[in-house]
């Protein structure tokens, strides 16, 4: 007994902690009376089967929290508790080098994944990614042949080889395949007058070219790369009449003609289109009388020619999109200068398209793709198909440096054979009607995906012992289900035993929530001291006193619960991703990155996913703007090192383009060009001091003045060195002489004194005078003899 009152208590600290207080928590609050809704109230709610349970008026509630039921007597094969689990399947791991084929490589590790999911609950799993080196690549050249291209062509029959070669730097298993487009060939799509211009369109404008066609395929994807270019010389450009072309058309064909086109299954899939007019999309078919939509099938016929031209009007940008994806086409729009503004906008709408500039003829092809190309390596982008409604993803990328961005799903930026991560929330929103689903997550572009098997842990596995019109229930009046009865209407109680022609006044009284208030809140009738709660058309009503229900919660732009959460008894309970009374606050971030990948730039706080920029001066989608910021030099700075001088770590790390959308202007003088302008300075890499000058103009244009000379440390003069240097030695020598003289001066003045001193002193006898010697000399003889 001691034994059980102490686990009691822990048990009471426990939960205390996590919910409520024993006897009232969020699963017994809530007054739920079958076992799939206590498992809907949240997801630690349990439920007991058992058919005595709560008897002896210890009154306790089935829906509870399982160690609960267990302390109150419920055995443990009677207790509902299906809990949320991830389990892995598949965990190949990531390939390192292609090595040519792409047989059995790996991009994305797990490949299988099957998940367990309690209504409200969430679970998370890790998705890694990693492009291998030397993918295949196969190639194909889609080329509008209106005759605005004739130059074009000229040039793309020289470059066939070059092409070949430079994405031999990047795989060394490529093919190439080539096919042309002009437009329907219907009026008025098309010279139909005179009749000769049906075969040759150019007529009257020069010798001939070849009759109108909506696309042709040409040359399968091969490895022999000369074929290309055999072939393309074969070609000649054709004549159409409106100014937009049929280019999606050609598109789609492209993408759903595996099997002529000859696209394999592991292999990057590039497809180039060029053109240097608009296209025709959806509905323009109406004006030559096509009306029948396109349905994204293929249509070539025996001599490659789309043969639904004139019946299927042109494609969608969504149909167009769809297919890409399926096939994992990454599409590269090549095309003029005029037309780049038209093809970025269907560049967003369509996912995993590139556009990039044309030469009027096309001579920069060949390092269009290659960008293209790199480009489309060097990022990451996860796609989801088939996601059931009721489920919540939400991402976090983790890509390079180990730094995690929240609510991405998308890695930019990227070397091939970088791994990056994805940390995957999936969260069960409500219980759809099957019991289970797949789901695929894929990065853009790669064939390689992660399958995901979601089982929905909505029903309780006593529901399969269901008995109708059992002797439990009043025989007749109802179904014992999980241990207890779901009575027909017009009956309740535990058994069923009350009915509506038992109604007794006096029972109201446990019917009635407050003093003198309506039975029932007014939304149900009192049965044998029971509130038996009315259906309502707006959803359902529950509680003891029919207090709950589910539709009445905050609403934002007239949604309950902004759509992004549940309504239970008054309170919104938010989806995974969503915060907020009404949750309408977004707890993605992404959106307030700013591109030097800071936060709102660092100057303010990322609220419900849109920066509110905290620094005086600050503005910007992500704050990114504020010229009279205090930071604003240093972050300007690398951008003129980068875009001025092609230098500094922007254009290390390649991010330049990305990150500075500045104009340079040099100047040889700054000069006041606003009051919001700042003047900024900073010492280069050869200790020169930069001078530049911040400015943005009322639509946040950026114009950086960069002063042209910039103020260098003086070099030294060598004249004034060497005559310094003269100079110098002079003087030494000149010093040194006078002070020699001065030693040699003051050592004579000495001997002189000393001398004085020594004559002065002495005692001369005048006829000894030590200096004077007799004017006379005596010299002998040796030789004289004395005669
Ligand atoms: C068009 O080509 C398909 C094969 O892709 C063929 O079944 C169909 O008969 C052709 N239609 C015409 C009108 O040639
Ligand atoms: C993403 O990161 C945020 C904050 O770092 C965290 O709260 C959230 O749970 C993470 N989500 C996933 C799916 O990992
Ligand atoms: C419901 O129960 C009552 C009393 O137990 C019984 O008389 C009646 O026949 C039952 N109703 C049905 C539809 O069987
Ligand atoms: C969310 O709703 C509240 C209350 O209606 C409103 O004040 C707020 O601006 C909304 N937030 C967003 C991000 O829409
Ligand atoms: C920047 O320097 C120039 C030239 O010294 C000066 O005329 C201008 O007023 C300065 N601008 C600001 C905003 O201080």
């Amino acid at each position: 007994m001691v034994n059980f009152i102490v686990r009691l208590v822990i048990l009471l600290l426990v939960f205390s902690s996590t919910t409520e207080v024993f006897g009232s928590n969020i699963c017994t609050s809530q007054g739920v009376t079958t076992c799939q809704r206590c498992l809907a109230v949240h997801p630690s709610c349990a439920w007991c089967s058992q058919e005595e349970f709560g008897k002896g008026g210890s009154g306790a509630s089935r829906c509870d929290l399982p160690q609960n039921l267990l302390v109150a007597g419920c055995s443990k094969e009677a207790v509902e508790f299906p809990t949320s689990t991830v389990t892995i399947k598949q965990d190949v791991p990531l390939s390192d080098k292609a090595s040519g084929t792409a047989d059995d490589v790996t991009q994305i590790k797990p490949q299988k994944l099957r998940i367990t999911l309690r209504q409200g609950d969430a679970k998370r799993f890790t998705v890694s990614v990693k492009q291998v080196e030397d993918y295949p690549v196969d190639l194909y050249y889609l080329m509008d042949l209106s005759y605005s291209m004739n130059d074009d062509l000229a040039r793309l029959r020289t470059l066939g080889n070059e092409l070949a070669v430079a994405m031999g730097r990047t795989t060394s298993n490529l093919r190439m395949g080539f096919g042309a487009f002009v437009d329907k060939t219907t009026s008025p799509y098309m010279y139909m007058y005179p009749p000769e211009a049906i075969t040759n369109p150019c007529i009257g404008i020069s010798d001939t070219c070849q009759a109108q066609f909506g696309f042709k395929h040409v040359l399968s994807l091969t490895d022999q790369v000369a074929r290309f270019t055999e072939e393309v010389k074969k070609q000649q450009v054709s004549r159409n009449r409106d100014a937009p072309e049929g280019g999606f058309d050609a598109i789609m064909q492209a993408v759903v003609c595996k099997e002529k086109i000859g696209w394999r299954p592991d292999a990057s899939h590039l497809l180039v289109f060029t053109t240097d007019a608009k296209t025709h999309t959806a509905l323009d078919g109406r004006i030559a009388g096509i009306v029948q939509p396109n349905d994204g099938q293929c249509y070539l016929d025996s001599n490659n020619i789309y043969n639904k031209t004139t019946v299927l009007d042109y494609p969608s940008l969504a149909i167009l999109t769809e297919k890409m994806s399926e096939n994992n086409i990454n599409l590269i729009f090549a095309v003029t200068s005029y037309v780049v503004p038209l093809y970025k906008e269907y560049s967003q709408l369509i996912q995993g398209t590139t556009v990039g500039t044309l030469s009027d003829d096309s001579g920069n092809v060949i390092q269009l793709i290659e960008e293209a190309y790199a480009k489309i390596r060097s990022k990451v982008e996860l796609e989801l198909l088939g996601v059931p409604e009721e489920l919540n993803l939400a991402f976090n990328a983790t890509c390079l440096k180990g730094e995690v961005i929240p609510g991405l799903k998308s890695c930019s930026g990227l070397k091939t054979g970088d791994t990056v991560s994805f940390s995957v929330e999936a969260q069960l929103r409500s219980c759809p009607k099957e019991k289970s689903r797949t789901f695929t997550i894929k990065p853009l572009g790669l064939k390689d995906s992660l399958e995901v098997t979601v089982d929905f842990a909505c029903g309780c596995e006593c529901e399969a012992k269901a008995q109708v019109n059992s002797p439990h229930c009043s025989t007749g009046n109802g179904t014992y289900e999980c241990g207890v009865c779901q009575c027909q209407q017009g009956r309740l109680g535990p058994r069923c035993e009350c009915s509506v022609e038992d109604y007794r006044p006096s029972d109201d009284n446990n019917c009635i929530p407050k003093p003198d208030g309506p039975v029932c809140n007014g939304r149900g009738d009192c049965l044998c001291g029971q509130c038996s709660c009315h259906a309502n058309d707006f959803g359902q009503v529950w509680g003891k006193y029919c207090e709950c229900d589910d539709f009445n919660c905050l609403r934002f732009k007239g949604a309950l619960c902004s759509d992004h959460g549940k309504c239970s008894c008054g309170f919104c309970q938010c989806d995974a991703g969503w915060k907020g009374e009404n949750c309408n606050c977004t707890t993605r971030t992404d959106t307030c990155m700013s591109n030097i990948g800071l936060l709102c730039s660092g100057r303010g706080n990322c609220e419900c996913g849109v920066c509110q920029c905290t620094q005086p001066g600050a503005y910007g989608a992500t704050c990114q703007k504020c010229p009279t910021c205090p930071d604003s030099c240093t972050i300007k700075k690398k951008c003129v090192e980068c875009q001025h001088f092609k230098r500094g770590q922007y254009t290390k790390d390649d991010s330049c383009s990305r990150i500075c959308k500045d104009e340079i202007k040099v100047v040889v003088e700054l000069l006041f060009s606003d009051k919001n302008a700042v003047n900024c300075s900073y010492k280069d890499e050869n200790d020169c001091v930069e001078y530049f000058q911040y400015y943005e103009d009322e639509s946040g244009k950026s114009i950086l003045y960069v002063l042209k000379e910039p103020e260098c440390p003086q070099g030294p003069d060598i004249l004034v060195v060497l005559l310094g240097v003269a100079g110098a030695i002079l003087l030494l020598g000149i010093v040194g002489l006078l002070i020699w003289k001065l030693l040699v001066t003051i050592h004579d003045r000495k001997e002189y004194r000393r001398f004085e001193e020594e004559r002065a002193n002495a005692k001369w006898d005048t006829a000894n005078n030590p200096l004077y010697k007799g004017a006379t000399s005596t010299f002998t003889n040796v030789t004289y003899k004395g005669n």
